[in-house]
């Protein structure tokens, strides 16, 4: 983490939690995370509990984005939702091109597109990127995120850094407990930066790490020069884990 960029640590809770529980585990996250400590928090429900969760988190620095955000502003997109609509609902920003997502069919180019709607929109976007086993073995590891990255950001600008955040998240490490050593975290985070800084100026950018993050590896994957944060899944769904990794970013 370099000292010029504020970290940011999300907790991504994929398909889980009703609104009764979204509503629950804000109220609790509040009371734990220090309002003063310099890191952005945001959570990252799914669509039916986005508008609980930020009422729950009205007046808190705590933002609520989505999972996904369509590209389109209105249409005949059976199943999908707008930037609009995440706005209505209280949303302030999303992630865009979670390898789940992409595994469902979202292409690059939907992601480019998603990154550029999204931040017209007035939404932070965090873009995902990440390779699988397969492509670490095969040593094609940076090629892999080097493509994600420029065609995510196929329809961005330099003045999109306010609102762009990048999160690489190695497939092999999401889910499966096994984490990226800060090694391998660092080497591809700079990746991240390097390429992203053709568009946008990398030394702002916040890229971070994501992949079975949890309050005991947190600190020292947080603690690369290139790792601005944590996109957290499995251990942001327990508001005292959670709360753990943002006070180890902190
Ligand atoms: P886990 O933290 O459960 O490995 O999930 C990571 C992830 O996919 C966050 O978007």
């Amino acid at each position: 983490m370099s000292s010029g960029r504020r970290p940011l640590v999300a907790g991504n809770w994929k398909m889980h939690k009703t609104v009764a529980e979204a509503r629950g585990f804000c109220e609790a996250l509040a009371g734990m995370v220090d309002p003063a400590a310099p890191v952005d928090v945001a959570v990252c429900p799914p669509f039916t509990a986005l508008q609980a969760s930020a009422e729950a988190l009205a007046g808190t620095a705590i933002a609520v984005y989505a999972q996904n955000v369509h590209e389109a502003a209105s249409g005949a997109h059976t199943g999908e939702v707008s930037a609009a609509m995440l706005l209505d609902v209280g949303a302030d920003g999303a992630l865009v091109g979670h390898s789940e997502r992409r595994a469902a069919g979202d292409t690059d180019a939907q992601v480019a597109a998603r990154v550029r709607a999204g931040i017209d929109a007035g939404l932070i976007v965090v873009m995902c990127c990440g390779e699988s086993l397969d492509t670490r073995r095969a040593g094609e590891t940076e090629a892999w995120i080097t493509r994600q990255v420029r065609e995510g950001l196929a329809q961005a600008t330099a003045a999109d850094i306010d609102r762009l955040v990048i999160a690489y998240e190695p497939i092999w490490a999401i889910g499966t407990g096994e984490t990226a050593t800060p090694d391998q975290a660092q080497e591809a985070c700079a990746i991240v930066r390097a390429v992203a800084g053709g568009v946008v100026d990398g030394q702002q950018l916040r890229v971070l790490y994501g992949g079975s993050v949890n309050p005991g590896n947190a600190a020292e994957l947080m603690a690369c020069p290139d790792v601005d944060g944590a996109l957290v899944g499995g251990a942001s769904l327990d508001p005292e884990s959670f709360a753990a990794i943002v006070a180890a970013a902190a």
